[in-house]
């Protein structure tokens, strides 16, 4: 089991910021589990690197498949899980059935599922019976049909006091952390006050006690990211130039080179 526990997560309230970042497969994983503190195999996935439109389209297995993949492949970071959309919304039982699939087939420390309020006893169910919960408030992917598409929340007085009141009920609930994502200023700071649990932020400004960020956005793998990115790197630049340059070598013969290529043994004198 990988060093950072959900404990040592929920330990970190008002204290150095929470450093976290998703991944989905093994190399990426194995680049970035030195640098962070938590690794979230979101179901972001689908859009990331299945080219899907939203996330609802995202199963059960997909989430094992890629939760294993980054365990596998980190030893340090605590990994979260997303439950994908459907898994766990009926009843908690559905989702302690999804949540005890992903933690026993893919080794990871902890699930994430999105909701406030209606999702407060699921989160007491299955923290009750071992499961780690982060919860995840504000702008909730797998309800862009209901949230009039990937808004920022919370801009209404009455907007910003459903969000805190989804706060508190999953902090109360048992959550270990809460994902505060595309929330005004003020919404996230007084979340990041009220509640006891680390707020980890995702568009929603400096103050929580966390960031976190899509790392294919970070790195500038895709091709354009929301306004609160700061893309640190342009990755897809050096891939392009790197297929460019192979491409014209291939076609005019420059690749492969002397270096590349097999050579039969030299005929022997002697024994060989
Ligand atoms: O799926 C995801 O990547 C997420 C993060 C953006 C919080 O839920
Ligand atoms: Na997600």
């Amino acid at each position: 089991m990988n060093a950072v526990t959900t404990r040592d997560v929920r330990a970190r309230k008002g204290g150095t910021p929470l450093v976290c970042l998703t991944a989905y497969t093994a190399p990426v994983a194995r680049l970035l589990d030195p640098h962070v503190d938590l690794l979230l195999v979101g179901d972001s996935v689908g859009m990331v690197v299945y080219g899907l439109e939203t996330t609802l389209a995202v199963s059960l297995d997909t989430m094992v498949a890629h939760g294993a993949a980054v365990v596998r492949s980190s030893e340090r970071a605590c990994v979260v899980v997303d439950l994908p959309f459907g898994t766990y919304q009926e009843s908690p039982e559905q989702a302690f059935r999804s949540a005890a699939r992903v933690l026993a087939e893919s080794g990871c420390h902890a699930v994430k599922l999105e909701g406030g309020r209606e999702m407060a006893e699921t989160v007491a169910f299955l923290t009750a019976r071992g499961i780690p919960v982060l919860g995840h408030v504000g702008l909730q992917p797998q309800a862009v049909h209901t949230q009039g598409g990937f808004r920022a929340q919370g801009r209404s007085q009455e907007a910003a006091e459903a969000i805190m009141a989804d706060a508190r009920a999953i902090a109360d609930a048992g959550a270990f952390a809460i994902v505060v994502e595309g929330v005004v200023e003020s919404v996230a700071a007084e979340i990041t006050e009220e509640v006891a649990v680390p707020t980890i932020g995702i568009g929603a400004s400096a103050r929580c006690d966390g960031q976190i960020l899509v790392t294919d956005d970070l790195v500038g793998l895709s091709p354009s990211s929301p306004s609160f990115v700061h893309r640190y790197a342009e990755i897809g630049g050096t891939i392009d130039d790197a297929a460019a340059r192979y491409a014209r070598d291939v076609r005019e013969r420059a690749f492969p080179g002397e270096g590349n290529v097999y050579k039969a043994r030299q005929a022997a004198g002697g024994a060989g």
